[in-house]
């Protein structure tokens, strides 16, 4: 893909003009009518040929957005993903799954970065550990309507600790205040954060503070904290987000250590209930597999939290309304499985659950809408 700012009519298809956003442009399309979608730089050009400027994203909006925020996870939160937890929340924050510095230089960058407007608001996550390839990245990414672009200071599995980046970067903050400070420069985008409180022997109540501070001087703004240790030897990245204990008390401690951050809590966060209680001390809170594995009972809920009605006050209703989405997909020549292996556990917990993933599971790869209007019978029939 190419390596220049994107034109105008471009920047208009992936919801970059400012006229794009408006409710009245796409009824009923989910997160348009929220404030949330205001921009600091109300770019109206869409008939003057040209290219598009980085849009830069109301703060103050962001956030609001980061009060409840899907954490980045590859092979989960993709394209599909993200439009499915849009349907369901218009207002939390949506992570890409991680992508790499030197992918987004040298590969497909319209697989790798392309989004729908639909999805917003946005963060790509980045992976990486050289100034100059994150700043050439993020300059690339910069003008494609992120609301922020993360720096994955939290991965620890062999491939990235092997490429020096994601958690064995907390023993290197220098490094990471080289990072963003290359990747603020090469765009108007905010930079954010993702870390863990430390790694191996370190003494997260020593390396956590310390790490924020040098994060702080160098400008970042917003971190994310994943409440638990990265054991870089000896553990699958899965161990690694159940094993190492979680030490929430750190995180909120860290919160009266540096107000000026906004500062966002992550890890073993598996109901709203638990959420309201971290949003009283922390400025977010960010859920990864609960979201992913029960979507209605954090997403589908969630818009409560900005003081709005939830788009659906069924499951069901989210499902049928999920139709004429996979339809479309479809109809594009994609299968339904890329959107519905998303959705399994939509029901969780419910009448219909185990019927609707067993349909979806078995047929959702070759499968078209009769099969899933069969899932979707099946949970009616559950549920009456
Ligand atoms: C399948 C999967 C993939 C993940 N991929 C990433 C990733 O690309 N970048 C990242 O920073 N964290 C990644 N994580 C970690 C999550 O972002 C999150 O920090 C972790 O799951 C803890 O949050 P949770 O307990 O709410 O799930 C991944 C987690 C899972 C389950």
């Amino acid at each position: 893909m190419e390596d220049k700012p994107l034109s105008t009519a471009r920047a208009g298809q992936q919801g970059l003009v400012a006229g794009a956003w408006h409710s009245k442009d796409r009824p009923g399309r989910p997160g348009s009518a929220a404030g949330i979608m205001t921009r600091t730089r109300a770019d109206r050009r869409d008939s003057v040929p040209g290219p598009a400027a980085p849009v830069v994203w109301n703060m103050q909006d962001l956030d609001s957005a980061h009060r409840l925020s899907v954490a980045p996870m590859l092979d989960w939160t993709d394209r599909a993903c993200r439009g499915f937890h849009r349907r369901l929340s218009r207002r939390a924050l949506l992570y890409t799954e991680m992508v790499t510095a030197p992918a987004v230089i040298h590969g497909d960058r319209a697989r790798l970065l392309d989004h729908d407007a639909a999805e917003h608001p946005v963060s790509l996550q980045l992976g990486g550990s050289d100034p100059a390839e994150l700043a050439e990245a993020t300059r690339i990414a910069g003008d494609r309507g992120y609301a922020e672009i993360n720096l994955n200071v939290g991965c620890p599995s062999d491939r990235v600790q092997s490429g020096c980046f994601g958690a064995v970067l907390m023993k290197t903050p220098a490094l990471v205040a080289e990072c963003v400070a290359a990747m603020q420069v090469a765009s108007p985008v905010e930079v954010t954060v993702k870390c863990r409180i430390g790694v191996d022997d370190q003494d997260p109540a020593v390396v956590l503070p310390g790490f924020l501070s040098v994060l702080e001087q160098a400008g970042v703004r917003r971190v994310i904290i994943h409440a638990r240790k990265a054991w870089l030897q000896g553990l699958s990245p899965r161990e690694n987000r159940e094993i190492p204990p979680l030490d929430y008390p750190l995180v909120h401690a860290m919160k009266a250590a540096f107000p000026r951050l906004r500062l966002s809590i992550n890890g073993g966060i598996g109901s709203l209930q638990q959420l309201c209680e971290h949003l009283a001390v922390m400025d977010g809170v960010m859920v990864g597999r609960a979201a992913y594995h029960e979507p209605w009972a954090i997403l589908g809920q969630a818009d409560a939290l900005w003081a709005e009605t939830p788009p659906f006050s069924d499951p069901l209703d989210a499902a049928r309304a999920m139709r004429g989405e996979i339809a479309r997909h479809l109809e594009r020549g994609g299968r339904m499985h890329q959107i519905t292996r998303h959705m399994l556990g939509l029901f969780h917990g419910r009448p219909g659950a185990r019927a609707w993933r067993r349909i979806l599971s078995e047929r959702g790869s070759s499968g078209g809408l009769p099969d899933y209007d069969a899932a979707l019978a099946a949970v009616e029939g559950d549920a009456a």
